[in-house]
């Protein structure tokens, strides 16, 4: 197994999605995109504000490659895995734009930041290549393609946020959303290529994150999820009055909007999150009691080599500080196993790290080492592959332990649970996210006095746990 993806956050599912409308009224627009979008939440938020520049500019779009005038990936660049995966598709739209000269073909996001023009030469059929700063230009670009141009524009920015641009919401339940709140990292994990794909860190304006949660809110959204590659170190200056917003003072605002909207984040760095966060989460009943704290490893040799910036004791610190302040709070994690140098030993130290956290959630991951990073410079690879794959075998064993013990934790408790639509297997259920992030299942009829037709999506139900699989809480309406 090469990796477990678990929850929303990077759904495995929905790599490669295809964006469209719930409702396309496009009929009208000359020509069409279509995207497909791989990586993690940040880039299917940016493809839907790729998608509001273009239908700005009077393109329409498709959910169907075969109807489009301009197919469009936007790429990831995290694991080698994930490059692999986009290259295939290029391969098969390479095989459309044989038949049909005229489509265009744009690379964009993490995968065309680190390979810039280097993939017009090795994929002679792509027209555009653009970074994740460069969006704005996608129009000029996508007009020099067509004449017969190549379109680039890979230029990174210290101040780009999108902030004025209200994201089109694509493939969207119409009850969560996510909203950037910051781009770009400043942290130099050796392992991460993100710092090179995404630049340098900046934080959007706190007014006009708060207008666009409101604005969600306002048609019938509620949960947003805040996203940045380290929000605990968002901070942005009011520049009328020169004051500072820090994150927790962002998820006040927006946990201020209404008590109904739901109010989630990702991701935290250990180094980073604060107990002035911790408070305000207990302070707000909205806002969600689940934290995502990537560890990465459990020895702090490595996160030393990883450059990570604590130790195996500072992490279990924050940890503790998290369960004194929110008892009960859901907690997940990120790992990669086979880095640099890992010994054994090594990783027996984050197998016991796993043990004492007992996380809820886990991605976990092989090292795959990456072009450029510090890693690559500094570090062999020297951990085989064979050695690599078993030892994420263990971790993986390990965890589902765990998660399988959380479910059942819940088991004979009672949830408010935020309706998000029909279950995937049945319209006679719902399907929706405990406060700490757990999906539950229920029947739409279940108690008397709430009949059926009487809840909707976005409504919130109490439901009495009866049931689990490894991955779901399967209930019933109290
Ligand atoms: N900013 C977040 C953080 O600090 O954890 C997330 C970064 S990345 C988008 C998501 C996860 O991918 C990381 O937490 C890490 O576990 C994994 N990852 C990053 N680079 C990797 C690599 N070279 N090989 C394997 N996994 C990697
Ligand atoms: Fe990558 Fe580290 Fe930044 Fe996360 S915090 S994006 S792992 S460099
Ligand atoms: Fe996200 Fe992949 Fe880029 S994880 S930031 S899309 S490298």
């Amino acid at each position: 197994m090469a990796e477990l993806l678990i929850d929303k956050k990077h759904d495995e599912s929905r790599q490669g999605e295809a964006f469209a409308p719930k409702d396309p009224t496009n009929h009208s627009f000359e020509k069409k995109f279509y995207i497909e979008s791989y990586g993690c939440a940040m880039n299917f938020a940016d493809s839907e504000v790729i998608a509001s520049i273009l239908q700005k500019e009077g393109f329409g779009i498709t959910s169907r490659f075969e109807d489009a005038d301009m197919i469009f990936i936007n790429t990831c660049s995290i694991r080698e895995k994930a490059e692999i995966t986009v290259r295939k598709r290029l391969t098969e739209f390479r095989q459309l734009k044989k038949n049909n000269p005229g489509l265009l073909v744009g690379v964009l996001g993490c995968m065309a930041e680190r390979l810039k023009s280097k993939f017009l030469e090795e994929e002679k059929l792509v027209d555009l290549v653009v970074g994740p700063d460069a969006y704005r230009t996608l129009p000029s670009l996508i007009e020099e393609a067509e004449s017969g141009q190549k379109g680039v524009n890979v230029l990174l920015s210290r101040e780009e946020t999108y902030g004025d641009i209200s994201p089109i919401r694509l493939n969207s339940n119409g009850v969560t959303a996510f909203v950037s709140i910051m781009r770009g990292c400043n942290n130099m994990c050796s392992f991460c290529v993100v710092p090179f794909t995404r630049g340098r860190e900046r934080s959007r304006d706190a007014g006009s994150i708060v207008r666009e949660c409101t604005q969600l809110f306002d048609e019938g959204y509620r949960e947003v999820t805040l996203l940045g590659q380290n929000v605990d170190s968002y901070q942005w200056v009011n520049p009328s009055d020169n004051s500072i917003i820090s994150f927790a003072n962002l998820l006040e605002k927006v946990a201020q909007i209404s008590p109904l909207l739901r109010v989630r984040f990702s991701t935290s760095h250990p180094k980073d999150i604060t107990d002035e966060v911790m408070f305000t989460m207990k302070k707000y009943d909205n806002i969600c009691k689940y934290i995502h704290l990537p560890v990465q490893s459990g020895s702090t040799r490595i996160l030393q080599m990883m450059n990570r910036t604590y130790t195996r004791e500072w992490y279990i610190s924050k940890v503790n500080r998290i369960r004194e302040i929110l008892p009960g709070c859901g907690l997940s994690t990120d790992s990669i196993t086979g880095f640099c140098g890992e010994t054994e030993e090594d990783h027996q130290q984050t197998l016991s790290l796993f043990e004492y956290c007992e996380y809820d959630l886990a991605y976990m991951y092989f090292y795959s080492e990456r072009p450029g990073t510090l890693a690559e410079r500094r570090f062999k690879d020297d951990v085989p592959l064979e050695v690599k794959k078993t030892r994420l075998q263990e971790v993986v064993a390990l965890h589902r332990t765990h998660s399988l013990k959380s479910m059942q934790r819940d088991l004979g408790k009672t949830f408010k649970v935020l309706i998000e639509g029909d279950s995937k297997k049945s319209d006679a259920h719902w399907n929706g996210r405990t406060d700490h992030n757990k999906m539950v299942v229920f029947p739409k009829e279940g108690n008397p006095a709430l009949a059926a037709g009487k809840l909707n999506k976005g409504d919130y139900a109490n439901v009495f746990i009866e049931r689990c699989t490894a991955g779901t809480l399967i209930g019933r309406i109290k």
